[in-house]
């Protein structure tokens, strides 16, 4: 089978005033690979996932994805169905049991789930029931999400996407602020994830040994250009090297 292109940047470019955070950026994703974002800090990363979550927009160049441009999808709905996001600071509600921050996952926004929380099926219970077991956390599902660790909190926040079903995987160093224990766990849940389903992952990240480890592809940003793109087992130690060397010129 013929892996399908799913996202493609061409010639992208993102200024902050005079300074240019990415430039002339180009690459093609396809179903199913893992991408791992790596790059000293300021040199893009952050800024290259903004723009595929559309939290900020290119000054030029072109994003596709599916086919289609990003701006294009209008409607969000539609935009989460393919594109599911996974942030950081986890971006779950505090207040709300672990199982009703997996269901808004059904809903793509807070704001529908609200008036829907009283509708569920036992369907929609049982895939997020489902969800969290994959994840390791049947037993936590009627705790309150603000008492679990760093690390459960991500795992809630994986199986939320899991029931949200999109086809990519966006994170922004989805395991910075976990121990390296806790981001194995979380790592390796979110390689089944895209497995299972032949999904596609971008993640920036800050480990190289975990990006190493957990990703079949390696984009190398420095100064807001590619300083390499590679097959994970085509990767040498002197371009990592390159890609982390201070020069006293920049
Ligand atoms: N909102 C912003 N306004 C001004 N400059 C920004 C903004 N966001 C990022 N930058 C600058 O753009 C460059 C790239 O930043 P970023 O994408 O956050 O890098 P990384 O995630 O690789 O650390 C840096 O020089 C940073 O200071
Ligand atoms: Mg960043």
């Amino acid at each position: 089978m013929i892996d399908k292109k799913i996202i493609s940047l061409e010639q992208v470019t993102k200024q902050f005033g005079d300074l240019f955070a990415l430039r002339e950026i180009s690459f093609e994703a396809r179903e199913g690979e893992r991408i791992a974002l790596l790059g000293p800090s300021g040199s893009g990363k952050s800024t290259l996932m903004n723009l595929l979550t559309r939290t900020l927009q290119a000054d030029q160049g072109k994003i596709e994805l599916a086919s289609q441009n990003i701006d294009k999808y209008v409607n969000q709905k539609e935009y989460a169905k393919l594109v599911g996001i996974l942030r950081q600071q986890f971006d779950l509600v505090n207040n709300l049991s672990v199982i009703n921050n997996v269901l808004v996952g059904r809903f793509n926004e807070w704001g529908t789930f609200k008036s829907l929380l009283s509708l569920f099926k036992t369907q929609d219970l049982k895939i997020a029931q489902l969800a969290l077991k994959k994840v390791g956390m049947s037993d936590k599902i009627n705790e309150m999400t603000a008492n679990l660790s760093g690390g459960e909190q991500q795992r809630v926040a994986i199986a939320r996407l899991l029931v949200q079903d999109p086809k990519i995987i966006l994170a922004d160093e989805p395991v910075s602020s976990l121990d390296p224990n806790n981001a194995r766990i979380v790592l390796n849940l979110l390689n089944q994830l895209v497995r299972e389903d032949q999904r596609t992952l971008i993640a920036s990240m800050h480990s190289v040994d975990l990006s190493l480890e957990f990703f079949s592809r390696i984009i190398g940003i420095r100064g807001g250009r590619i300083l390499f793109d590679k097959k994970t087992d085509e990767i040498e130690e002197n371009i990592l090297k390159e890609l982390y060397e201070v020069k006293k010129d920049e």
